[in-house]
Formats: structure tokens, C-alpha cells, sequence
């Protein structure tokens, strides 16, 4: 069972991250996989109601990593967390698998009851860097939340969202790519989607146009100059 575990969260990073050229790497430089292994242990303990030495596991695991998985929280198959560093999934939070979390995102609650309190994500989803998803609510499987969006209600499946709060958006580039653009890092292709390169790009095509304009007058003239010589 465990052997399973690190085989296919091993194969997950590796399918998911351009990064990663080993499963050995994999193994011992990815924070993300060692917080999971940590919050395996924890998990356990907690089930077991052994509270107290489930949340020193947890906060170990913390110290560690720099992610901090509460025990009580249920998490699904191969997540991968990128990077890693500062996100917080709290004690209420249900993951289910194959999602993808990026560093910064935090799984959060917004009110002091002890009831279900965090959101509960489901299979396929990307949360990207510094998100945050807040409240008891559920995000559908295969959705997608930008970086930095601040999430407070529900998620249809499917749906990306970006901002805060966080808005539904048109998903331009999947429609532009024709299939769904799920890639390594799940952002759009770096530059091209950058506003200020986007407008590079269109001057310049601009530019070589004026440029192709300006020989064709040239040539034309030097033509006509040449007529009027031999006339
Ligand atoms: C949300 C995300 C998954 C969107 O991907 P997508 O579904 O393919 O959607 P699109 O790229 O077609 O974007 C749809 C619209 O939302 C906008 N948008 C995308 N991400 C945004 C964000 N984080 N905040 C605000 N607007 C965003 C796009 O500019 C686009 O708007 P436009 O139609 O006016 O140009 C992606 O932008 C993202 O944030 N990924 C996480 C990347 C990340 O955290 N990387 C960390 C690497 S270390």
C-alpha cells in the first residue's frame, strides 16, 4: 500500500514536471512528496485518535517542508504539490485525486465553528500559486483557479476561475488550442500570454510590414528614376 503510494505520486510529479528527471530525485528533493509521506503518518495517527501525536507529525512535517497538511484532512490520490513552500490545507478539507496545488495556496476556512469548515476540491483540479479557497464549499473535478484568485463559493466542474473574488472566465486557450491544455505547469505558454509581449509582438509585425511597404516605394521610384534616364 505505501510502496503503491510513492510509486504513483513519484510517477505523478514526473508526468507533471519537466523538472523532474528521476523517480531518485523525485524521492529527495521534492518537499511536496515529503509533506505527503508526513501527512500519511499523521493522517493515520489521527484516525486512530491519537490527536496529539498526530499533530506533531504534522508540524515536524511542517518545519521540514514548509507545507502544512492539518491531519484530519483528507486527501485523495497522487496530489502533487509544486514547489510547496507556505500552503496550508486545513482540518476540514477533502482533495481528490490527481490534483495539481501550486506553492502559496491555502485550503482555508472562514469561520470558528469545528464543524466542516474547508472546501472540499475535486479530482483533476489545478490550484495555482498563492490561491485561496475559502469556506466549506466544493470545487468541481477538472476546474481550474488561477494564481493568486481568491475563492469564496463554489466552483461548477470544469470552470476555470480567476481574481479576486474569484470569477468564472472564458477558457480562451483551450478553445484557441481546440483540446484541453492541461501541460507541465498548467499556465498558459509562458510570454505569448503576457500582455506586454503580446503587444511586442503585434509592433513588430506592424514594423515589418511598414518596413516591406517602404522597399516596394523604393524599388518603385528607383524604377521610375530609371525610365526617365534612358528616356
Ligand atoms: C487559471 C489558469 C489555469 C488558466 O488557464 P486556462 O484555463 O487555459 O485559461 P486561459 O489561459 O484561456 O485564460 C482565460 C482568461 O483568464 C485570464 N487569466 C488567466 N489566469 C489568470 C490569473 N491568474 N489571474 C487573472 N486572470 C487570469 C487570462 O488572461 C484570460 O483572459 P483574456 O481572455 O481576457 O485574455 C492559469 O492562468 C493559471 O493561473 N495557472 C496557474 C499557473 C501557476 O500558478 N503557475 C506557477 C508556476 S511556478
Amino acid at each position: 500500500m505505501a510502496f503503491m503510494f510513492l510509486r504513483e505520486s513519484i510517477r505523478a510529479y514526473r508526468e507533471q514536471d519537466p523538472a523532474a528527471r528521476s523517480d531518485l530525485e523525485v524521492l529527495l528533493c521534492y518537499p511536496g512528496l515529503h509533506a505527503l509521506i508526513w501527512h500519511r503518518a499523521a493522517h493515520a495517527m489521527w484516525r486512530r485518535r491519537l490527536y496529539l501525536f498526530a499533530r506533531m507529525f504534522s508540524h515536524l512535517g511542517r518545519f521540514l517542508t514548509g507545507i502544512e497538511i492539518h491531519p484530519g484532512a483528507k486527501i485523495g490520490r497522487r496530489l502533487v504539490i509544486d514547489h510547496g513552500m507556505a500552503v496550508v490545507i486545513g482540518e476540514t478539507a477533502e482533495i481528490g485525486d490527481d490534483c495539481y496545488l501550486y506553492h502559496q495556496v491555502t485550503l482555508g476556512g472562514t469561520s470558528l465553528h469545528q464543524g466542516k469548515r474547508h472546501p472540499t476540491i475535486g479530482n483533476k483540479v489545478i490550484i495555482g500559486a498563492g490561491a485561496k479557497v475559502l469556506g466549506p464549499f466544493t470545487v468541481g473535478d477538472n476546474a481550474r483557479i488561477g494564481s493568486n484568485a481568491v475563492v469564496l463559493e463554489a466552483v461548477p466542474p470544469g470552470t476555470t476561475v480567476v481574481g479576486i473574488p474569484a470569477r468564472p472566465v472564458e477558457r480562451q486557450r483551450a478553445k484557441d488550442l481546440g483540446h484541453e491544455p492541461f501541460d507541465a505547469y498548467g499556465s498558459p505558454e509562458e510570454g505569448l500570454r503576457d500582455p506586454l509581449l503580446r503587444e511586442i509582438e503585434s509592433l513588430r509585425a506592424e514594423l515589418s510590414e511598414f518596413e516591406a511597404r517602404v522597399a516596394r516605394m523604393a524599388n518603385a521610384q528607383a524604377r521610375r528614376e530609371g525610365q526617365r534616364v534612358d528616356d
